[in-house]
């Protein structure tokens, strides 16, 4: 995961690490100038951690901050949007699947997890570092800068009337937007979409996990962009 976020260009305060993982750092010798690496033996890397396992590699890095959504918008023509998606186990398989399927942008509302917790962090797999992260207070503004930028907007819902995924032919410009595990996407987020879009089941399920659900939709939206 540190090489991961070196080669997304963050730039680490310190890294500790065994003597075996030191090669594998000078490739980003350029990244490192300002660091301080530090060789460690084992249980001093476990206790930085707090984990059971002494990692080979640990770094501290400065938390990247979060961009303006117009910046955002701007320059992403594909974001997952996240209402109230809080836990982090879910946020980083999010993550994963956008960072797989090409989209580029993540907007998230105040209830969603940060995305650069731990437990997100290692789920994504570093993924994380490579996308484009706002923070929004409020879903009219957001959907105002969305239609604004030539944004459509596909809330997913589980709801039978909704549009089936498979008769969906994304525009240029797509928001993929998903709710929470609980209750799903509020009102707030479902009418002012241009879409509403159900991912098809088995009679008798509710529905899926949403990171279930934003895999399907990231693959689905993209297969039929292409
Ligand atoms: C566990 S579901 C929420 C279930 C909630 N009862 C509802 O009606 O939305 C969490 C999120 O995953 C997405 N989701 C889950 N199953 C889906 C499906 N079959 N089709 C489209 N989206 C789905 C939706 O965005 C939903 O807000």
């Amino acid at each position: 995961m540190v090489v991961r976020a070196l080669e997304s260009g963050h730039v680490p305060e310190l890294i500790l690490c065994d003597e075996a993982s030191l090669p594998s750092l000078t490739a980003h010798a350029d990244r490192l100038a300002t660091t301080t690496v530090v060789v460690a033996d084992e249980a001093t890397r476990r206790s930085a951690t707090g984990l059971a396992v002494a990692l080979s590699v640990v770094g501290l890095f400065p938390k990247p901050a979060t961009l303006e959504l117009d910046h955002l918008l701007a320059n992403n023509d594909r974001v997952v949007a996240l209402a109230q998606v809080d836990n982090p186990t879910n946020v980083g398989a999010i993550v994963r699947s956008a960072a797989a399927f090409g989209f580029t942008g993540l907007i998230l509302d105040g209830e969603s997890s940060d995305p650069f917790a731990r437990r997100a962090l290692r789920v994504a797999m570093g993924t994380t570092f490579d996308l484009s992260i706002a923070r929004v207070t409020s879903a009219a503004m957001m959907f105002a800068a969305l239609r604004t930028r030539n944004f459509e907007t596909y809330a997913m819902t589980p709801s039978p009337a909704a549009v089936a995924l498979d008769d969906v032919r994304p525009g240029s410009r797509v928001a993929l937007m998903l709710g929470s595990e609980r209750s799903g996407l509020t009102d707030e987020w479902m009418q002012p979409a241009t879409h509403r879009v159900r991912i098809p089941m088995a009679a008798g399920v509710d529905s899926l996990n949403v990171a279930a659900a934003a895999a399907v939709a990231c693959y689905g939206l993209t297969r039929r962009n292409g």
